[in-house]
């Protein structure tokens, strides 16, 4: 459906959210859904961009990927920017943790590869934490950027099965579980995501 086409009709307005993730759409969807918005991915409202992050902070690249769907479809357009810290990597893969190692190598890799990196690493040298960064683009031009985090460790072995990506690495001591071992509920609970959303929420 075109957009000019949605106008005339008395829809509920749409939060169009800028990323391909399936893993992230649905956690968002699910903490947005007591907003009388329909959150729908890009994918879904047809929209295609090759948006380069090309930022050099999460802010900066969740800011570059709401704009561009923004001017695209002239509605409201939300993105996050994540990734995972891991301090004893002085803070890799942070902004680069999707294309981290290549964007096509799996997690199975990924995650396996960290975790030999901090092989003989003890106790609090080993702390890691989620970032995100969830900017949102309004039709009339404001515009705002809300950051989070989660507090953790780097797991010794990969555990779990929920979520995605670094999930079954990423070790929360105060649930003594990997964020994969939680259930999405859990997560939504304590998430950098979660609380960034939370956050962007309190401007609807
Ligand atoms: P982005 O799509 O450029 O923001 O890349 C974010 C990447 O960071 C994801 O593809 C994951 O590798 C990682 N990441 C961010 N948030 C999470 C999470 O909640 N769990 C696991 N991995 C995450």
């Amino acid at each position: 459906m075109k957009i000019e086409e949605r106008e005339e009709e008395d829809e509920m307005p749409r939060i169009i959210f800028a990323t391909g993730n399936a893993g992230k759409m649905k956690e968002i969807r699910e903490i947005l859904s007591d907003l009388p918005y329909e959150v729908v991915s890009m994918k879904e409202a047809g929209v295609t961009a090759d948006i380069v992050e090309d930022g050099t902070t999460f802010e900066e690249n969740a800011m570059i990927k709401a704009k561009t769907i923004a001017e695209l479809t002239g509605e409201i357009a939300m993105a996050d920017d994540s990734g995972l810290e891991v301090d004893y990597l002085d803070k890799a893969p942070g902004i680069y943790s999707a294309r981290f190692l290549g964007e096509d190598t799996s997690y199975d890799i990924k995650n396996k590869y960290l975790i030999d990196q901090l092989d003989g690493v003890e106790g609090s040298d080993r702390s890691a934490r989620f970032v995100c960064a969830i900017a949102c683009v309004w039709p009339d031009g404001k515009s705002k950027v809300c950051r989070a985090t989660i507090e953790g460790e780097l797991a010794k072995a990969p555990a779990g099965e929920n979520g995605f990506g670094y999930d079954p690495i990423f070790y929360v001591p105060q649930y003594g579980k990997t964020t994969a071992e939680l259930s999405m509920e859990e997560k939504n609970e304590i998430s950098h995501r979660a609380k960034a959303l939370r956050e962007m929420k309190k401007e609807f």
